[in-house]
C-alpha cells in the first residue's frame, strides 16, 4: 500500500545546502517516490536558490495565502520543481521577507519566526490542497512544532485525524531555544498547557524538545547515537525527555545517494574508477595536487577534510597532533570548509607553517568536496560527536580510508582495520584527545607503507553498502508501524 510522507526540511540538496540534512532529506524523498509512495517534501524559497537550474511551477490554489504567526502578518505562495531523476516533487514555500536573504540560516531576531512560518504554511498548503498526509515527518529543530500543531490544533479535522508524526533528530546540537515571549508566536492559545512548563518558568521555550515530547516517533541518524542521546555525555540537555520517550526512538543510518557520491559516475570527474582501477584514482590525485600547488608527490599519502569548522567536528583535536605528524612524517593535507573563526585561523596558519604540502580552501565548494573524496587517501573526521556522518560513508566508496573518533554513526559505518585479518574499512579511534588522534594518523601512515594491506582495506571499503534502497525501508517499517497501531 502506498503511503502519504508529508516531509519538511529546512535544507534540499541540490536545492540548498549546508551539510547534510540537505542530502538526507533529498535523497529520502528520492527514495520514498521511487518506492511508489506519495510523498511531498517541503522547504522554504530560499534567496540563494537558483532558479534557473531548477525551474519553478506555481500551483493553483496556493498562490498569495496569508499566514497569521501570533502578530505576524505574512503571504505565502508556493511553487514545485522536480528532484533531478526522479519522480520527487519539492514544494517551496515563498515568501521573501522571511527566505529572502544572503543564507539560509541567520542570526537575525525573527528566526524562529522563519521556521514556525515555515511549519505552519506547509500544514496550510496541505489544507488548502485537501491532501490527508498519513505521515508528517519533521526533521531537527526547525521543524519540531509540527508534531505538537497536529495534536493540539489539527486533529479534531477529518484531513489530519489520522495523520502521525515522526521527528528526525539530525543535530542535537542545535535547538532553536527561545525566549518565553514567544509563546504569542506559537498560537496555541488554551492549549498552552501543553508546552513544557518547567522550562517556561525558566523563560525558555525549546522547539526541539517539544518535538520529542509529542511525535509519535522519533528517530536519529544511527543507532549508535540514539542511545547517546539518552545520556548525560551527549543529551545536550534533552537526554531526561529522551530517555521518558526512548520506547518510541529508533536509530536509523544515514543511506549514501550513490547516483552522486560514485567514483563510477560522480559528474565532477574528468575519469571514473573502482576498486580494479585504482590507477585512476592515483592520476586524479595527481591532478588535484597540481591544481592546488602542493608539491608533494602522489606517492606521498595526501589526507583530506571537508566540514562545516564546528566544534562538533573535533578541530582542535588537530591543533597539535597535526603540526607533529607534518613534522615527522611524509604526508599532504588538504582542507576544505568553513565555520568557527578558531578553526579558520588554525588551518590558514597550518597553511602557512606547511607551504606546498597542506592547502585550507576557506568557503563552500560543492565540485571541490568531490574531488577530495576521490583523490585523497585518507579522509578525516575527528568529530566530538557525529549523529551520523555522511562523508566517512562517501570516502568508503571513493576507497578514501576514513580515520574517524569511535561515535555515532561513524562508530556505526567504520570497522577498524585489522592487519592480522584483512577486516575492517578505516582507523577508528576511542578517546577525545589529540594523542589518540596522532595515533591515529601515525597508524594510517604505517599502513599506507604496506601497499599490499593499504589496497585491503581500501577494497573492503568500496565494497560496502549503505545505499537508500536499504536504509529508506527502515523509514517506512516505522511510517507502517505508526499507521497500523492507531
Ligand atoms: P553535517 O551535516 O554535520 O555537516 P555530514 O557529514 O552529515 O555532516 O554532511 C556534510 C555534508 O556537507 C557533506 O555532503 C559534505 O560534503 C558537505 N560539506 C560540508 N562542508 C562543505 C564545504 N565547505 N564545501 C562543500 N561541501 C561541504
Ligand atoms: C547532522 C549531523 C550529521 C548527519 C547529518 C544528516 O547535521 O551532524 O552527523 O549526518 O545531520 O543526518
Amino acid at each position: 500500500m502506498s503511503l502519504s510522507i508529508c516531509l519538511l526540511a529546512a535544507e534540499v540538496a541540490p536545492l540548498s545546502k549546508t551539510g547534510g540534512l540537505a542530502d538526507v532529506a533529498g535523497a529520502l524523498s528520492k527514495y520514498l517516490a521511487t518506492a511508489g509512495h506519495d510523498v511531498r517534501l517541503f522547504t522554504p524559497l530560499y534567496a540563494s536558490i537558483d532558479q534557473s537550474r531548477f525551474p519553478m511551477r506555481p500551483i493553483d490554489g496556493l498562490q498569495h495565502v496569508p499566514l497569521q504567526i501570533g502578530p505576524h502578518h505574512y503571504v505565502f505562495s508556493v511553487v514545485t520543481t522536480r528532484l533531478a531523476g526522479s519522480d520527487a516533487l519539492v514544494y517551496l514555500i515563498d515568501c521573501p521577507v522571511l527566505y529572502g536573504r544572503p543564507a539560509i540560516y541567520t542570526t537575525d531576531p525573527d528566526e524562529h519566526l522563519r521556521f514556525l512560518a515555515f511549519t505552519r504554511a506547509v500544514l496550510a498548503a496541505c489544507q488548502r490542497m485537501r491532501w490527508s498526509p498519513q505521515i508528517l515527518h519533521c526533521n531537527d529543530w526547525h521543524t519540531a512544532f509540527g508534531p505538537l500543531f497536529v495534536k493540539a490544533q489539527l486533529a479534531s479535522e477529518p484531513l489530519f485525524a489520522r495523520t502521525r508524526s515522526v521527528l528526525t533528530i539530525h543535530n542535537i546540537g542545535y535547538q532553536g531555544i527561545l525566549g518565553a515571549a514567544a509563546i504569542a508566536d506559537l498560537d496555541l492559545g488554551p492549549k498552552s498547557h501543553l508546552l513544557h512548563q518547567d522550562e517556561l518558568r525558566a523563560g525558555t521555550i525549546n522547539p526541539l524538545r517539544h518535538g520529542i515530547l509529542y511525535a509519535d516517533a522519533i528517530t536519529t541518524v544511527s543507532p549508535t547515537h540514539a542511545l547517546e542521546i539518552c545520556t548525560d555525555e551527549y543529551g545536550m540537555g534533552l537526554q531526561d525527555s529522551l530517555r521518558m520517550r526512548r520506547d518510541a526512538l529508533t536509530g536509523i543510518l544515514n543511506g549514501v545517494d550513490y547516483h552522486i557520491w560514485d567514483p563510477r559516475n560522480d559528474r565532477y570527474l574528468p575519469e571514473h574508477y573502482d576498486s580494479d582501477t585504482l590507477s585512476i584514482k592515483t592520476e586524479l590525485k595527481r591532478a588535484l595536487i597540481e591544481r592546488l600547488g602542493l608539491t608533494t608527490s602522489a606517492t606521498i599519502p595526501l589526507a583530506g577534510m571537508v566540514s562545516r569548522l564546528a566544534s562538533q567536528k573535533g578541530i582542535e583535536l588537530m591543533f597539535e597532533s597535526l603540526p607533529q605528524v607534518l613534522e615527522w612524517r611524509d604526508l599532504g593535507f588538504v582542507a576544505l570548509g568553513s565555520g568557527e573563526p578558531q578553526y579558520e585561523r588554525f588551518l590558514a596558519e597550518l597553511a602557512q607553517s606547511f607551504p606546498g604540502r597542506v592547502v585550507f580552501r576557506q568557503g563552500y565548494d560543492d565540485e571541490l568536496s568531490h574531488w577530495i573524496e576521490a583523490a585523497c587517501d585518507m579522509f578525516l573526521m575527528p568529530s566530538l560527536y557525529e549523529p551520523c556522518g555522511l562523508n566517512q560513508m562517501y570516502s568508503l566508496r571513493y576507497g578514501t580510508v576514513p580515520i574517524v573518533r569511535r561515535t555515532g554513526g561513524l562508530a556505526d559505518s567504520v570497522e577498524h582495520y585489522v592487519p592480522d585479518t584483512g577486516q575492517g574499512t578505516g582507523i577508528v579511534f576511542n578517546d577525545f584527545n589529540s594523542a589518540a588522534l596522532e595515533w591515529a594518523l601515525n597508524t594510517a601512515l604505517d599502513l599506507y607503507d604496506e601497499p599490499s594491506q593499504w589496497t585491503q582495506m581500501v577494497r573492503n571499503g568500496m565494497a560496502r553498502d549503505f545505499s537508500w534502497e536499504r536504509q529508506g525501508r527502515r523509514y517506512v517499517e516505522i511510517y507502517r508501524s505508526l499507521i497500523s497501531a492507531r
